[in-house]
């Protein structure tokens, strides 16, 4: 079971599914949504039920399957003439996936001739379509014409992925895994929220120095913190540059990814992308020393090395501290959020940090903790603002930290608008 999401939680998602074969892909889809805390109430065409059964929706949502306008309602008490109209008023998002060339040229001409269509026509909410088509449909002129008078009117497309069809032919129309379509209707949700059209620039993970062509200096950062700041500044509606240096962590969709790998990579970055932005948020573990010169060679422990190496190390440039004078230049950004990490005097040395380097609100994280900070899924922080007041988050997940942190810029970045 995963973990309720808060921007999904209690929303009310109608799922349409249409005749794919990628229509078993949407089980998985209304399965994860059911476990992240959405109500999910799902509407089958008649095509998508000759690949998959409505049991198999109902087994995961634990709700009643729509199949038919004239159906007697299973279970939403809505009186059966008017259930497309009581579905459709009362949801937050519809999300047609997979959704067929015919369901997507029904929808652009407004024809409305089985429950899904005339639950499209009768809703309010946004409408979130994935197409998913076989050989050259998906590229074909009528479709494609059809695609853009959707998005004309509003409705999110997402693009479906290249690859192998069933057919065997390859091309562009495979739905995209459930974690990107997740992704994709987490962005619609939160495009409300606390930090709508706002920018925000998060840094992640730990930053590796060169000693020579094969070893780094590095640190034990996973990045994880910072990843899941971009998805909670992402689901509160946000533009999230995510500048990082870890790697094989899933991108959060929507964040524009700006790897790196050194702390001067780092602080270019960070400079050339906080000029207009609202909010930084430096979760990143960044090296304060690198080797003074990286050796151009492999070092070999044979010759000058047998009996040992020493390696001469020299400061890093800080980040935070040039953002301090860039943003007394040209005031941006408009709200500066900092880590600290440290292993005693936590609340003394973060104190100490947050007027060094002139943040808004730093998180202060005891890293001598197991079930907090490095690599682990939780963290344990203390957010010290600049007003002298002091929040404990207690024992919990990165997830949580990121929706706290970015609840804190919010009413940080409304405090300055007022
Ligand atoms: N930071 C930075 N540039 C650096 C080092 C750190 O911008 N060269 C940022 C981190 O991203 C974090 C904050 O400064 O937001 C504090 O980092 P931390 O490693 O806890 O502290 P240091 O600045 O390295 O200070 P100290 O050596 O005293 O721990």
């Amino acid at each position: 079971m995963q973990e309720a999401i808060t921007v999904v939680q209690d929303r009310r998602i109608i799922l349409g599914v249409t005749g794919s074969i990628a229509a078993y892909k949407a089980a998985d889809l209304a399965s994860k949504l059911t476990q992240v805390g959405a109500q999910v109430d799902v509407i089958m065409t008649d095509a998508a039920q000759r690949f998959i059964t409505p049991l198999a929706f109902q087994a995961v949502t634990g709700r009643p399957v729509y199949t038919s306008m004239w159906q007697p309602d299973a279970g939403g008490g809505l009186p059966t003439h008017i259930a497309h109209v009581g579905l459709g008023e009362g949801a937050d998002l519809l999300v047609i996936a997979p959704a067929t060339a015919n369901t997507l040229a029904k929808l652009a001409h407004g024809l409305a001739d089985d429950l899904l269509s005339v639950t499209a026509l009768a809703a309010r909410c946004p409408v979130v379509v994935a197409p998913a088509m076989d050989g050259g449909m998906y590229t074909h002129p009528a479709t494609q014409a059809n695609l853009d008078v959707l998005r004309a009117r509003g409705v999110v497309v997402i693009e479906p992925d290249e690859g192998r069809f069933a057919s065997g032919l390859v091309g562009k129309g495979r739905l995209p895994e459930t974690q990107a379509l997740l992704g994709q209707i987490r962005r619609v949700l939160g495009r409300e929220g606390s930090l709508a059209s706002c920018r925000v620039v998060v840094t992640a993970g730990g930053t590796r120095e060169s000693i020579d062509p094969v070893r780094q200096v590095t640190n034990r950062s996973s990045g994880k913190q910072g990843y899941a700041l971009a998805q909670a500044a992402l689901d509160a509606g946000a533009d999230v540059t995510l500048i990082s240096a870890a790697s094989g962590l899933p991108v959060p969709v929507g964040a524009e990814l700006i790897p790196v790998t050194t702390a001067e990579e780092m602080q270019h970055a960070v400079l050339a992308h906080v000029e207009r932005a609202d909010v930084l948020i430096m979760a990143a573990a960044v090296a304060d020393f690198r080797p003074a010169t990286v050796a151009a060679q492999k070092i070999k422990k044979s010759g000058d090395n047998e009996a040992g190496l020493t390696i001469a190390l020299e400061r890093t440039p800080d980040i935070l501290e040039a953002v301090k004078v860039a943003r007394a230049d040209h005031g941006w950004p408009r709200v500066v959020i900092g880590f600290a990490a440290e292993s005693r005097d936590l609340l003394e040395n973060a104190q100490a940090k947050l007027a060094r380097k002139g943040l808004d609100l730093i998180a202060a994280n005891d890293i001598s903790a197991t079930d907090a900070g490095f690599e682990v899924d939780t963290n344990r922080i203390v957010l010290l603002d600049a007003d002298g007041g002091v929040t404990e988050l207690g024992l919990t997940s990165k997830a949580a930290v990121g929706e706290a942190v970015v609840r804190r810029a919010a009413s940080l970045l409304r405090a300055q608008r007022d």
